[in-house]
């Protein structure tokens, strides 16, 4: 079947965040490494981000690393750090093809040198994109992320350059590692697990949440395309009745 077909283009999300769980498990059910599991989900990756920029998703944010992936097996975090530094360097001029621009939120302070050179070279190569934004979510978690930002805002409040009363949701939206982009309509985790595991916690405040059992490696475009059309179903009312829409 045809799934493209059956997506209504004016009712498109902006913004698609997605948890790409389950890489492990896939690998295991075909009797491989883990790290066989997260390669093949680097093709997932690149599937979905093409499939998002044709259609005319302008942001897509996806949860590649999580401050609680530290405690992986040291062979494992390595092989993650590898694997990102290779894919950034290799997938810069497809990018720039589909009109992409790489863009990150998380502590990219922490990440090993080799990792943060790739990830600025290949934010500064692709800053000149419009069609999409793919923001990579790195040593992020959402506690993490509002940490640091109530520590900035503190800083900014004691040297009076906010006023305690100034202080409000709009004012910390925009202090936030998501300032420049609009909170996600449609937040997607594969794998089966029902969980956030402290993704985008501030900005999913209204999201549409889509959870599925197909492992992210076999996430790919018809599973993408099910996703939009589940979300496309859903009446969103923000606290409204039905009538007010
Ligand atoms: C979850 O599967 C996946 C991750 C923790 C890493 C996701 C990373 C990639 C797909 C590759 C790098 C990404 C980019 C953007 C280049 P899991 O290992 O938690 O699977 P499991 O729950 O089955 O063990």
């Amino acid at each position: 079947m045809d799934l493209r077909s059956e997506i209504s283009m004016e009712k498109l999300p902006e913004h698609i965040a997605i948890i790409m769980d389950g890489n492990g498990r896939w690998a295991k059910s075909k009797g491989k490494a883990r790290v066989i599991g997260h390669r093949e989900g680097v093709k997932s990756v690149r599937e979905v981000t093409e499939v998002a920029a044709r259609l005319g998703i302008k942001y897509m944010t996806l949860y590649a690393f999580s401050t609680e992936n530290w405690n992986r097996p040291k062979f494992e975090v390595n092989a993650l750090m590898n694997l990102l530094v290779e894919t950034l360097r290799k997938e810069v001029p497809t990018l720039n093809k589909n009109g992409i621009r790489l863009e990150s939120i998380g502590d990219i302070s922490a990440l090993p040198k080799k990792s943060q050179n790739a990830l600025e070279q290949a934010k500064e190569k692709t800053k000149g994109n419009t069609k999409m934004s793919l923001i990579i979510a790195l040593n992020y978690s959402g506690r993490d992320e509002m940490v640091r930002t109530v520590q900035k805002i503190a800083a900014k409040a004691k040297d009076g350059v906010v006023k305690v009363d100034e202080i409000n949701a709009n004012f910390i939206s925009n202090e936030l590692d998501t300032k420049n982009f609009p909170d996600p309509e449609l937040l997607i985790r594969t794998s089966g697990e029902t969980r956030i595991s402290n993704f985008l916690l501030w900005q999913i405040a209204y999201s549409e949440f889509y959870f599925t059992p197909v492992y992210w490696p076999a996430f790919r475009e018809n599973e993408f395309y099910e996703a939009i059309i589940d979300f496309q179903q859903r009446e969103r009312r923000f606290g409204k009745i039905s009538e007010q829409l």
